[in-house]
């Protein structure tokens, strides 16, 4: 594609204005600035199509901007880029080849219309000289797509497996822990909007079939039909099995298994319930997050979870997909400005913001009131003991004083071990380790 290194604004139109359309035009929107200052172009979500005008949607845009026409926003020569977002098969197909001929890049979530015709779209794509990004196809918000078409590319892969589908997924995790029963937990899941409206794509492993089939593409340049592997959901799984599979130090989980043989190359391609080791990361991931190990002949197992389906996740890929696009008909290649700030905008933190908790072994001669001139010493510098034991080592008169703190900061905890360090008693340079809480790190 040549670079078109003067164009000032991308215009996008979104076909089809669900979760995940809604979800691409908020976070577009939001952070306009920012495109503007990575890309040097303006970024705007403009139009959406949508079955129906009256319906409430939580994200608002200007009435204007929708149409129940999704073919007048392909045709608009007013709109650069379309996120296909409507799903199914026959009208997304139709749209995004029109828009592939009026020489516009296509961004798209649609697995199924991949899976069907991936061949044919990616074709047209390149006979059109644009682009057609999917990287929220599969697996939601886990970059997996880049992951094997661009880091992992020096791999050959003899094994690819893992958890495709987050509504299964929810299901047989409630199942398992609270031991509620199929039909129960799919009420609950149906009520917060997991199900797909075609249950059976959840539910009989359809959905995690067309992701297989697009990572076994990726992995292995062929296209698997669906008709030709074995394909089973999770309706005869009980709570029986669940609890049999960890007694065999397993959980059941609904697997997409992708399997290569080096030596006659021939390939597998399947879904099904599967017992899978307790000690596989896959085997612990649950709810409805995905995970994908991925076993490449270079660098062994990588291992991607993370949120496989829902808006924002979702959204995060379809944008990262957008941006390629802007970067190639910018023709920025390479290393671009992402998150760069400037000192006025961003500075580094000071040891006194930086909060957690910490975990200190002292060794201290053996002897009345020594643990409390420890404890004293940490108040001093406002530390609080959250756990202490002591273990005495007989032949030396000392002990191992083994602390652990509440949360405090890195300035208290450094003028505390100063202090301890000098403290009559404390025979040996403390040692000092971090506490290490994802919590409170956590944004969900
Ligand atoms: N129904 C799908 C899932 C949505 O649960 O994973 C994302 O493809």
């Amino acid at each position: 594609m040549n670079a078109e290194n003067n164009i000032q604004t991308i215009n996008i139109g979104i076909l089809g204005f669900g979760t995940v359309g809604q979800g691409t035009w908020k976070h577009l929107e939001e952070n306009g600035q920012f495109w503007q200052k990575i890309l040097g172009v303006q970024v705007i979500p403009r139009r959406a199509s949508v079955r129906s005008l009256d319906k409430q949607r939580k994200v608002k845009i200007p009435a204007s901007a929708l149409t129940t026409d999704s073919q007048s926003i392909v045709d608009d020569p007013e709109i650069d880029l379309i996120c296909e977002l409507i799903g199914g098969i026959e009208e997304a197909k139709s749209l995004t080849l029109r828009a592939f001929e009026k020489g516009k890049s296509v961004v798209t979530a649609n697995k199924a219309l991949i899976c069907e015709h991936g061949d044919e779209l990616f074709e047209a794509a390149e006979k059109a000289g644009v682009q057609y990004g999917f990287e929220a196809s599969v697996a939601g918000g886990i970059p997996i797509i880049k992951v094997l078409r661009e880091s992992m590319v020096a791999n050959e892969f003899p094994l690819i497996y893992g958890i495709l589908n987050g509504t299964s997924n929810y299901i047989l995790t409630r199942m398992e822990k609270e031991g509620v029963s199929f039909e129960e937990v799919l009420t609950d899941a149906r009520e917060l909007g997991y199900v797909e409206a075609d249950e059976a794509l959840d539910l009989d492993g359809v959905d995690a079939a067309h992701k297989a089939v697009i990572l076994a593409y990726l992995a292995h340049g062929i296209w698997v039909d669906l008709e030709d592997i074995t394909v089973e959901g999770i309706r005869r799984i009980s709570i029986e099995d669940l609890q049999a599979a960890r007694k065999l130090g397993c959980k059941i989980k609904l697997i997409g298994m992708i399997r290569r043989n080096f030596d006659n190359n021939h390939i597998s391609v399947g879904v099904y319930p599967a017992l899978v080791p307790m000690d596989e990361i896959i085997a612990r991931t649950d709810g409805v997050y995905n995970g994908i190990s991925l076993t490449g002949s270079v660098v062994g197992t990588v291992v991607l979870t993370g949120r496989g389906a829902g808006q924002d996740p979702t959204a995060g890929s379809v944008i990262s997909d957008i941006v390629d696009v802007v970067k190639a008909k910018k023709g920025i290649s390479g290393f671009c400005k992402l998150r760069h700030v400037s000192p006025e905008e961003c500075k580094p933190a000071k040891a006194v913001e930086i909060e957690g908790s910490f975990y200190i072994r002292l060794t201290v001669e053996d002897r009345p009131g020594q643990l409390a001139k420890v404890a004293d010493c940490l108040a001093e510098h406002d530390v609080s003991l959250a756990t202490v034991s002591q273990s005495p080592k007989n032949e030396s008169a000392t002990a191992s004083v083994i602390l652990t703190t509440h949360d405090t900061n890195e300035h208290s905890m450094s003028m505390a071990i100063q202090s301890l360090e000098k403290l009559e008693g404390v025979n040996e340079k403390p040692v000092l380790f971090r506490v290490f809480d994802p919590n409170s790190f956590s944004k969900e």
